[in-house]
């Protein structure tokens, strides 16, 4: 199923093409790739200044919950005083539950005229067992977000400096969703996902805007969850992204192919390839759901398997902590997203 990286290539451009056919994608050097900004010693689970913060409960309406928010605060006004944050706050049965955003868009532009590449991990914790920790779920996610969102953010001001944005102006935006997880067990979920996009699609903007109002002006949904274990594997899930779903293939195995993979193993994108060879994959219940519904586009990373749909084991378990993540494959997948968004945002020869 897996085809070589030339292969691959012509099918994520064509799908590509296919979809937008005014854009041209420039995919990423093998220089730029090499020198991909790395986390460091911020990924480590006990006094990384990124991750371990986030490895906390973080049970919507706590102290932990905030915490975890005052940590992406100061993370974005040290690291990316470039984007502005925004907190959607609505209340659930007493409880708020509150979204963390931050967007960053091109200058000079009206904001009905952009649209957004969307990064989004949903940041709260399940209340039950008591103590869990949720590692994947998804506490490293978020911080493989906040770590690409900062690696390509000189790289965005150079390219934004050099000159207006061709074709169409293009933002980036964080969400990390409160209450994805619902407030006990077989309770309903997607709560902080739900009354955001139901509020978007109400923020209107003005007449004669590109976008008539911020859902439309999402341009992909990029959505991460359960990822951190060994082994990923990755489905497609989507035709309309099969494209983006592909790129991002190609990049995994370019990345593994000049060896700034750490983690070793089976490729991570079990459906790359054609999508005629992809068989038919059923959307999970997440996230993307109340978007999905509003016709956006979504690219859905999440660790399933293909043969049992089995997510990792420690799943929902007081097992899926810091000690239980694998920190190569945590690691693999920051330098990874943050290919993908540099390539998507057509970031080559801006980055070093
Ligand atoms: C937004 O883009 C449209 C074209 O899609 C253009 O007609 C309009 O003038 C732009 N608005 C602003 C405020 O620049
Ligand atoms: C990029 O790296 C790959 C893998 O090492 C290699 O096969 C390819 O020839 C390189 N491309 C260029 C333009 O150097
Ligand atoms: C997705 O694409 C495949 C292959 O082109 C096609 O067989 C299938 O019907 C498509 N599914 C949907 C929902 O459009």
């Amino acid at each position: 199923m897996y085809t070589d990286s030339a292969r691959l290539l012509v099918y994520a451009l064509v799908t590509l093409l296919t979809l937008s056919p005014a854009s041209t994608y420039k995919i990423l050097s093998n220089q730029t790739l090499t020198r991909l900004p790395r986390p460091q010693t911020d990924f480590d689970i006990h006094n990384g200044r990124l991750l371990s913060p986030i490895l906390r409960t973080r049970v919507p309406g706590s102290s932990g919950s905030k915490l975890v928010r005052n940590h992406f605060t100061q993370f974005i006004s040290r690291e990316v005083p470039t984007y502005n944050i925004e907190l959607h706050k609505t209340v659930t049965n007493g409880t708020p539950v509150i979204n963390f955003i931050a967007v960053r868009d091109p200058p000079g532009i009206s904001k009905g005229n952009i649209s957004r590449l969307t990064l989004v991990a949903h940041y709260d914790s399940r209340a039950e067992p008591a103590g869990f920790i949720g590692a994947i779920d998804s506490a490293a996610p978020v911080a493989m977000i906040l770590h690409a969102i900062r690696s390509i953010d000189a790289a965005l001001t150079r390219k934004w400096q050099s000159g207006p944005e061709l074709g169409n102006p293009r933002g980036v935006q964080i969400i990390f969703t409160d209450a994805e997880e619902g407030f006990r067990e077989g309770d309903d979920m997607l709560y902080g996902a739900r009354a955001l996009a139901s509020e978007w699609e109400q923020s209107v903007y003005a007449p004669g805007s590109r976008y008539p109002n911020r859902i439309k002006a999402i341009e992909l949904f990029v959505l991460l969850d359960l990822l951190g274990s060994k082994g990923p594997k990755i489905m497609s899930f989507f035709n309309a992204t099969h494209g983006a779903y592909n790129n991002i293939a190609v990049l995994e195995k370019r990345l593994r192919e000049l060896r700034q993979f750490k983690s070793k193993g089976d490729a991570w994108f079990v459906d790359a390839g054609p999508r005629k060879d992809v068989p038919v994959r059923y959307p999970i219940y997440d996230d993307q759901v109340p978007f999905e519904q509003r016709e956006v586009d979504i690219l859905h990373l999440i660790d399933m398997d293909p043969g049992t749909l089995a997510f990792p084991t420690v799943w929902h378990t007081l097992e899926d902590n810091g000690e239980s993540l694998d920190l190569d494959v945590v690691e693999d997948w920051s330098v990874l997203l943050t290919a993908f968004v540099a390539e998507w945002l057509d970031l080559e020869g801006y980055m070093t």
